[in-house]
């Protein structure tokens, strides 16, 4: 009779991937935390004012002007709306996944999407091509 008194131990706990994303996705949840508490307010419309307050949160890899801090993250200045709350929408249900954003979209509820995608519609990009 083979024992099976030795049978798997303790399995290693899953570690997600060690990426320097780490510290943003810290930061991030704190900040996130911090307005989902304070966020006794009623939403109507899209308020990009409100939203600007919001993007607070995501200003370390997006940039404080929706321009991106970082490498790996989009700019978002100059977005359509649409296209940021479907994103943010995707994030939070799954349907789009990434590591840091579908941590980031979790806690959003529709107004803060929707007041986010308004702020980030709202800033004025320019574009230059290069010459030639
Ligand atoms: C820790 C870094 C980090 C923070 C904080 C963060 N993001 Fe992101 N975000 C990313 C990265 C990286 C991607 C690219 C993800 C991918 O490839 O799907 C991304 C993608 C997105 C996209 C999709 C853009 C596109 O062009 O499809 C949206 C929208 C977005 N983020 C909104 C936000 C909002 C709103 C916040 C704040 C509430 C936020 N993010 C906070 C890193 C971050």
């Amino acid at each position: 009779m083979p024992s099976t008194a030795s049978a798997t131990p303790s399995k290693p706990a899953p570690t997600r991937s060690p990426r320097a994303v780490r510290g943003g996705r810290a930061l991030c949840l704190v900040a996130l935390a911090a307005w989902a508490a304070g966020d006794a307010t009623i939403g109507v419309a899209a308020d990009a004012a409100a939203g600007r307050a919001k993007a607070q949160a995501c200003a370390a890899c997006h940039g404080a002007n929706g321009l991106s801090a970082r490498p790996d993250a989009p700019n978002l200045a100059g977005q359509p709306a649409i296209y940021v709350a479907e994103q943010l929408r995707a994030y939070r249900s799954g349907r789009r996944r990434h590591e840091v954003m579908s941590l980031v979209a979790q806690p959003l509820s529709d107004t803060d999407i929707e007041d986010l995608a308004a702020w980030f519609e709202a800033i004025r990009v320019e574009a230059t091509p290069p010459p030639g």
